[in-house]
């Protein structure tokens, strides 16, 4: 037989599908193409850092908690969070319901958090009732949940957690890495503490920056540790000091400059000033509805393709979706396959779902039928070099017609 052609051989990259870093709108990589500038220049702070951080409030609702943005990913706005509140013997519930769950539990051990973990099975939904009893009968300081665990593509309910902390007078820490700005997320409705996320996801800025918010409750919780926080550059406490002004309950005067823990990318903090605005001209409930829609079509693509979804349907992600690698075919083979060929670039499982699963992430810019459509397509390709057959073109067609049918309805 004739070597197959591949399609993707002029291309310098591949297309991002997988669950970030996604693709970047084109306004945001333009405003990375400046000189250098000073980090601790006023102009810097006052007119890019400051507007920045007061617009990322809008997009994690919130009107209360202060917005901190810092150099690193969603693993440093993680540990900024425990590492500021956690001293050595604080109960902490951690939910692990994947891979991300694990890693929360792993940063509250090494903070030095008793850790009481509270076991979901991978891609199935969560027992509230139990949860809440669980939490009685611990009673710890802080409660965490992954809202959006991208290793299995579920989404976990946000709200109903977050009301349970509230009932038993634990913060709520809740990692918003992979559903910020794709799925709601209502910081000061749900009663989140630290809300934390990375650049690189449904923000669509590029990959770099951690972003964590503060609530009052959470501000006061660290005034009342008996130690400070190991930590120079993470402390929190350290950033309301240096960084907040007065009038929001800082120290810095309002009108002079800040200081900064941790010296601020200036090319990242324009990207990220650039995506912020890009979201917020499109609208929050507009956004949001691009996401449900466009996870809906990828979901029935697969469907028509007979392909099986990890999690319960019920707790499917918009952001992320993970599904089955039909029996016989290595998930890894069908990543290079797609990649090779076609130019996309999908992920596979993790852990010990890594050759039995796959991940496609359809987040910020590529919540889109014009990257949706294409990586269906491409992922028939790919099936059917392996073995699998389905009916030809039947995904695309399925996810089309969601397509055609996806209205926008403001609420
Ligand atoms: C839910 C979740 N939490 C935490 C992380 C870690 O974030 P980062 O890779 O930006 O450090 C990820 C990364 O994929 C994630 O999806």
């Amino acid at each position: 037989m004739e070597p197959s052609i591949r399609w993707a051989s002029g291309n310098n990259r591949p297309i991002l599908m997988i669950p970030g870093p996604t693709e970047l709108p084109w306004p945001v990589l333009q405003a990375m193409s400046q000189p250098p500038m000073i980090q601790y220049d006023l102009n810097f702070d006052l007119n890019i850092l400051e507007p920045t951080t007061l617009a990322l409030r809008d997009v994690f609702q919130t009107s209360e908690g202060e917005v901190i943005l810092m150099p690193g990913s969603g693993r440093t706005a993680l540990e900024a969070g425990a590492i500021s509140l956690v001293e050595p013997g604080d109960r902490v519930v951690v939910i692990v319901a994947g891979q991300f769950g694990l890693l929360m539990r792993e940063i509250m051990i090494r903070v030095g958090a008793q850790v009481t973990e509270f076991a979901v099975e991978w891609g199935q939904p969560l027992d509230l009732q139990r949860l809440e009893s669980f939490v009685e009968r611990v009673k710890p300081k802080i409660l965490t949940l992954v809202h959006n665990e991208t290793s299995t593509g579920s989404t976990y309910p946000g709200e109903a957690v977050g009301a349970i902390a509230r009932r038993h007078g634990a913060l709520f820490f809740l990692d918003t890495v992979s559903s910020l700005a794709g799925i709601d997320v209502n910081t000061d409705a749900w009663g989140v503490d630290c809300n934390m996320t990375g650049s690189q996801k449904c923000l669509a800025a590029p990959l770099g920056m951690a972003v964590v918010t503060v609530s009052g409750r959470a501000w006061q919780a660290m005034e009342r540790r008996t130690r400070k926080a190991t930590s120079w550059v993470y402390d929190l406490l350290r950033w309301r000091d240096l960084w907040v002004p007065v009038s929001r309950g800082g120290k810095v005067p309002d009108g002079s400059p800040r200081r900064q823990p941790v010296s601020i990318p200036t090319h990242l903090t324009l990207a990220m000033q650039a995506a912020v605005q890009l979201i917020l001209d499109e609208g929050l409930t507009h956004r949001f509805q691009r996401h449900a829609v466009a996870g809906r079509a990828f979901r029935a693509g697969l469907d028509a393709m007979r392909l099986e979804l990890f999690p319960d349907p019920s707790i499917a992600s918009n952001t992320v979706s993970c599904f089955k690698v039909p029996n016989g075919v290595e998930a890894g083979s069908v990543v290079k396959q797609m990649r090779d060929r076609c130019g996309i670039l999908i992920g596979t499982g993790l852990d010990r779902f890594r050759s039995t699963t796959l991940r496609v992430g359809h987040m910020g810019m590529t919540a889109n039928p014009l990257y949706v459509l294409p990586t269906l397509s491409a992922l028939e390709l790919a099936l059917r070099d392996l073995g699998y057959k389905c009916e030809p073109g039947a995904g695309v067609a399925s996810a089309q017609a969601i397509f055609a049918e996806g209205t926008y309805s403001p609420t």
